[in-house]
């Protein structure tokens, strides 16, 4: 049966490093909420100017929505052998629909949490930089870029800091994963579906463990 890879964690735990190590080497494509709102809101529309606004005040965009946006990415035929979810689910409400989801596309979900203690969250997030072309994820503490402010692959790309990646939004990014997403973790636990990975290490040493769980499930 194919999966559903959930990767979990805070804002900054270095879901988006893993998803898209996944994607690379085991040809499941990264199905990132965050990023897709991110490009969405770059249209001229009152919903794109929405999810600007929710997005830059680090709340979280309506489930209907995301909801729709997950199903009919998910349902498209580049997912059809597992894909892997980056940001999503987020509440109870959006983990409910997935299990449908689930169940639908004849999947199995796999939770895996990128588990990373508080104090460490914040450089990580406001050092983050990331290419606009390639989607590349630098840090300016722990994965500069050879030249500043340049993504490595593109030269002429300058790297992105998002609007969410401040030290303020992210106290307000925090508190709402701690009250709304974090509950999700007990939920993938009862069920024997939740694996733990120690997400303190080097990004290799940390694929590895989830690389091992991936296959272990099999
Ligand atoms: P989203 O884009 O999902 O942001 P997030 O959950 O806050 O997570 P981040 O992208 O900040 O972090 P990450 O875990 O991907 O870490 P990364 O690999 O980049 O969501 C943004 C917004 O969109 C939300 O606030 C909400 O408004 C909306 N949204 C999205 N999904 C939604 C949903 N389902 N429902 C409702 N609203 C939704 O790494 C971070 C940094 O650390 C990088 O600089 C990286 O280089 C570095 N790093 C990574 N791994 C390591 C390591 N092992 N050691 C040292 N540094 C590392
Ligand atoms: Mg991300």
């Amino acid at each position: 049966m194919s999966k559903i890879i959930v990767l979990m964690g805070a804002p900054g735990a270095g879901k988006g490093t893993q998803a898209r190590l996944l994607e690379e080497r085991h040809n499941l494509p990264q199905i990132s909420t965050g990023d897709m709102f991110r490009a969405l809101a770059t249209d001229q529309t009152a919903l794109a100017e929405e999810v600007r606004a929710v997005q830059a005040a680090g709340k979280l965009i309506s489930d209907d929505l995301v909801i729709r946006i997950v199903q009919e990415r998910t349902n498209r035929e580049d997912c059809k052998h597992g894909y892997v979810l980056d940001g999503f689910p987020r509440t109870t409400v959006q983990a409910a629909m997935l299990e449908k989801l689930a169940v639908e596309q004849g999947k199995k979900i796999l939770a895996v949490l990128v588990d990373v203690p508080l104090e460490e969250l914040e450089k990580r997030a406001t050092g983050r930089r990331s290419c606009p072309i390639c989607g590349e994820i630098y840090n300016v503490y722990f994965k500069p870029p050879k030249v500043e402010g340049v993504c490595d692959l593109h030269p002429d790309a300058q790297l992105i800091h998002r609007t969410d990646d401040t030290a303020e939004k992210i106290k307000v990014r925090l508190a709402t994963y701690e009250q709304q997403t974090r509950p999700l973790l007990d939920y993938y636990e009862k069920s024997n579906r939740l694996h733990r990975v120690d997400g303190t290490r080097a990004p290799e040493a940390i694929y590895a463990d989830i690389e091992k769980v991936v296959n272990r499930e099999s």
